[in-house]
């Protein structure tokens, strides 16, 4: 993937032009509330930069998986708007139900320098997930120039992010701040890394990072693994799992990815022992296990010899990226080992490391350990920031590449 093509928004000028901006709005709500507003902010310097030189913002945005058939209010980008204007300082103006009746035409047609609108959320319709070219024309005319500054959703090929810079041939298509920082760190780290490299996958399932271990293996120096996913490959290695989290049908695969990983340079680490509980649960007496588990218990966190030798590898990186919790942090004491892994990244970064959070779980892992400082870059893309680990497509970075 290169960036020698794309125009990033600092070089373009805006005074007295639309720009059509697409974000990434799509944040974790709970009864109607923002849970983490990291995404927005992330937004901010983009935003400020267009306003700050004299130009006006239409943003558009997604928010989770409405059906596509019209308004719905659990999903309108109205708290968003909302913490948009506070974190901004002016209002933003979120015109109406649907980004494309006559009120949002309107309010854009009347935008002046300085005005900010969100369109809501763009999913209410069907077109947005089809890629729809029509829908993406109507979109298109509401600005002068575009800005793709949504890198969370830039492994969709939604309208907004392929169809619509599409449409806007002829008028400059452009990377927002925060989308060419995104794929700095990102690609930076994975295609020319300091060494050691080192990774850091976790999370429930292997089938999620099958592809993530099959891109890694022979790129980094030392891939480790923890979480529950660590469990299928164990199964395969022919260890007892107990209760723990094992995705049968994946078991095969596993045996076929240690050999592929042991057949190139990559040192792959696995945990030496675990925190077991009879259940999943606050409070549960806990033991410490082997790499064997007895029947009847559930591994639910990286030991404390994993956490010694997990860390030390860290420790000792030059560039670490790490995506996937190493047990289940939100149930203390099953944390410890995600904080410990998030403090080795911390000191390896104090001690120069570049170190790279991947978004989702693993961002908010670090925000709710009140980690979320002292990182190189902590992404704000889940699945985005899962699929250039794994070299997959970007749709949403390949059409600008395109312009
Ligand atoms: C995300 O949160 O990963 C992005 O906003 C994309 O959302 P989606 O998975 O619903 O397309």
């Amino acid at each position: 993937m290169s960036s020698v093509a794309r125009t990033t928004i600092d070089a373009v000028e805006v005074s007295g032009r639309t720009v059509l901006v697409r974000v990434d709005f799509n944040v974790p709500m709970s009864e109607g509330e923002i849970t983490d507003d990291s995404r927005i902010r992330a937004a901010l310097p983009t935003i400020q930069s267009i306003l700050d030189r004299g130009g006006a913002c239409v943003l558009m945005s997604h928010l989770g998986r409405p059906s596509g058939s019209g308004f719905e209010p659990a999903f309108t980008l109205a708290p968003a708007a909302n913490r948009l204007a506070e974190l901004l300082g002016r209002p933003v103006n979120l015109p109406s139900r649907d980004c494309l009746d006559e009120s949002s035409v309107a309010a854009v047609d009347s935008i002046e320098a300085g005005g900010v609108i969100l369109l809501e959320n763009l999913r209410f319709h069907k077109a947005e997930k089809k890629g729809d070219a029509e829908f993406a024309a109507r979109l298109a005319s509401y600005g002068d120039l575009y800005c793709q500054d949504a890198f969370g959703a830039a492994h969709r090929a939604d309208a907004s992010m392929v169809a619509v810079p599409e449409a806007m041939e002829g008028r400059p298509r452009t990377a927002g701040r925060l989308l060419e920082a995104e794929l700095r760190y990102l690609s930076g780290a994975i295609d020319s890394p300091a060494r050691p490299f080192v990774a850091v996958l976790g999370g429930a399932k292997i089938s999620d990072k099958l592809a993530t271990i099959r891109h890694l293996a022979g790129r980094v120096d030392t891939l480790v693994v923890g979480g529950a996913m660590a469990f299928t490959l164990l199964r395969a290695m022919g260890h007892g799992t107990g209760k723990s989290l094992v995705e049968e049908s994946m078991v095969k695969e596993a045996s076929g990815i240690i050999d592929a990983v042991a057949a190139t340079s990559t040192t792959l680490l696995l945990p030496v022992d675990f925190v077991c509980a009879g259940s999943p649960a606050a409070g549960v007496k806990t033991t410490v296990s082997g790499r064997d588990i007895e029947d009847g218990q559930m591994g639910l966190d990286i030991g404390p010899g994993s956490v010694e030798v997990f860390t030390e590898a860290i420790r000792a990186a030059r560039t670490v990226v790490w995506n996937g919790p190493m047990g289940l942090f939100e149930i203390p004491p099953f944390d410890r080992g995600t904080l410990a892994v998030a403090k080795a990244m911390i000191d390896a970064t104090t001690a120069g490391a570049t170190s790279v959070v991947g978004g989702g779980d693993t961002a908010a892992a670090v925000n709710d350990l009140g980690l979320a400082t002292g990182f190189t870059h902590v992404s704000t893309g889940g699945g985005a920031s899962l699929r250039m680990l794994e070299g997959g497509p970007m749709p949403g970075v390949e059409a600008l590449d395109r312009a």
